[in-house]
């Protein structure tokens, strides 16, 4: 079957109060109409055709790499009308989904129910039933409860009004009939829009039967108009992946209190995710490993048996197995840690190797530095890795000792199990298995006396 997904996406969306058109509002940081995208690229045999208008400049810009046809509608006149936009991609043999940009978490499964309604004499269309179906197009059914046609709140009698049963705006089509139906539109109604929901009537008198579908959740079919539902479906999309992450053997310690705005490319056994925790872009976290409270990990891998404690930042890194990171460590990008590294309080590393077992527990900053196996640096050390203008390497060899308070200017070489005593400024290389400081000799000033307040 040779599927057009046809994705309307021309809205405004006033009451968001934006700059910004509306489906370029972002759930898990990913723009509203990326999501439906995404999951309409999952529809095997599927084109897509976008149907955009406002902010059309925006829109182009920040998604022009998807794969896809785009339809501009320079005049928002109506459902039907933005569907006509892309009749010259819609084939008579296709079969033609409609979506709606601003609809983020519909499911492929509720999709595929509904094409599988689309037959010789048939088309499929998604309803919902609404203890409060006001604003929604209402499905009337005949005495034999074929649905007959759609009639829009605001064309509705009282007694349309009262049916419960509602238009989503999700069908599924035959290409040929779809375009005959759509040049048969008129806009002599309230609104004086081109609607595409009186096409139901067109099939219906024409022997087309409208068998209808329905999502498992209703959060699939809820539209986005305003911050206040953006928010709500943000929360029902992360409970979504909280819950997939629980079928998988994760503990989150509050399921309502995590945030996944990327992808999880592979998770061992008995990961235990504490609350307030946010993962962002792609990751790959091993088996046993606890994330602390109010931590924030991008693009990184997390290799088995890692503890991070709380209030760690942690970016585009790798984390050996075994390793201990934080509280309130700041691993910045291009760092690789190899295992049972120990990075401690208020520490940051940037762009750094560090090897197996060596240790970063207090107060320091580790930039542009090989680090040996079994180092131990001590509290307060900086590599001075920045003159201004350039950036410069440190190594520091296997086995080597860093005293507290030691700046290590790059480029400078610190050789194996060398030892650098406590609040050097080490400038030169040091030798090997050697202890090297600078520092001023210690003096004291015989019969010095403290200075005292002079009388008026
Ligand atoms: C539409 C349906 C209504 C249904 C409701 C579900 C029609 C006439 N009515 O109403 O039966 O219950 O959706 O939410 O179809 N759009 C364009 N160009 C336009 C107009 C709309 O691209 O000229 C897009 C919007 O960006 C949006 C979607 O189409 O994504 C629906 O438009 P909207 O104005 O929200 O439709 P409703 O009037 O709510
Ligand atoms: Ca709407």
């Amino acid at each position: 079957m040779n599927i057009k997904t046809v994705i309307l996406a021309a809205g405004q969306g006033t009451r968001m109060r934006s700059e910004k058109p509306k489906i370029l509002h972002r759930i898990a940081d990913k723009p509203l109409l990326k999501h439906v995208y995404d999951m309409s690229a999952r529809i095997p045999g599927n084109s897509i055709c976008i149907v955009y208008g406002h902010g059309a400049e925006q829109v182009r810009d920040e998604l022009s790499s998807l794969d896809a046809v785009w339809v501009e509608q320079k005049e928002r006149l109506g459902t039907g009308h933005a569907v006509q936009q892309a009749v010259g991609h819609i084939g008579d043999r296709d079969t033609v989904l409609i979506l709606y940009g601003d609809v983020p978490l519909l499911k492929l499964e509720t999709v595929e129910t509904l094409l599988a309604l689309v037959g010789e004499n048939s088309m499929g269309l998604l309803t919902v039933d609404l203890v409060n179906p006001a604003g929604y197009g209402r499905i009337v059914r005949d005495g034999a409860n074929k649905v007959v046609k759609i009639v829009e709140e605001k064309d509705a009698s009282d007694e349309i009004k009262a049916v419960t049963e509602v238009n989503t705006g999700i069908l599924a089509v035959a290409g040929g009939r779809l375009k005959n139906w759509l040049g048969r539109l008129g806009n002599d109604n309230a609104q004086g829009e081109y609607y595409l929901t009186d096409v139901i009537e067109m099939a219906s008198g024409g022997g087309v039967e409208v068998r209808t579908a329905h999502p498992r959740r209703m959060t699939e079919v809820m539209g986005i108009n305003d911050r206040k539902q953006l928010s709500h479906l943000e929360r029902v999309y992360q409970m979504e992946q909280a819950d997939k992450l629980m079928a998988e053997g994760v503990t989150l310690r509050d399921h309502a209190r995590f945030d996944l705005r990327g992808e999880i490319e592979t998770i061992g056994r008995d990961v235990e995710i504490d609350v307030n925790v946010v993962l962002e872009g792609k990751l790959r976290i091993g088996s046993n490993v606890r994330i602390g409270p109010n931590t924030v990990i991008v693009n990184s891998e997390i290799a088995d048996d890692v503890e991070i404690l709380a209030n760690c930042v942690i970016e585009n890194a790798r984390i050996g197995a075994g390793s201990r990171i934080g509280p309130f460590a700041r691993i910045r990008p291009e760092t690789v840690l190899a295992e049972q590294v120990h990075v401690g309080n208020f520490v940051e590393i940037k762009k750094s190797s560090v090897d197996r077992g060596s240790k970063i527990n207090h107060l320091s900053y580790v930039g542009d530095a090989v680090v040996g196996s079994g180092v131990n640096i001590g509290a307060g050390t900086i590599t001075c890795n920045y003159d201004g203008a350039n950036k410069f390497q440190t190594f520091i060899g296997d086995g080597a000792f860093i005293g507290s308070d030691t700046q290590l200017v790059a480029p400078v070489t610190v050789g194996k199990n060398a030892t650098i005593g406590a609040g050097s400024t080490i400038t030169r290389d040091t030798p090997e298995d050697r202890l090297t400081l600078s520092r001023s000799k210690q003096l004291t000033i015989e019969g010095w006396q403290r200075p005292v307040k002079k009388e008026k």
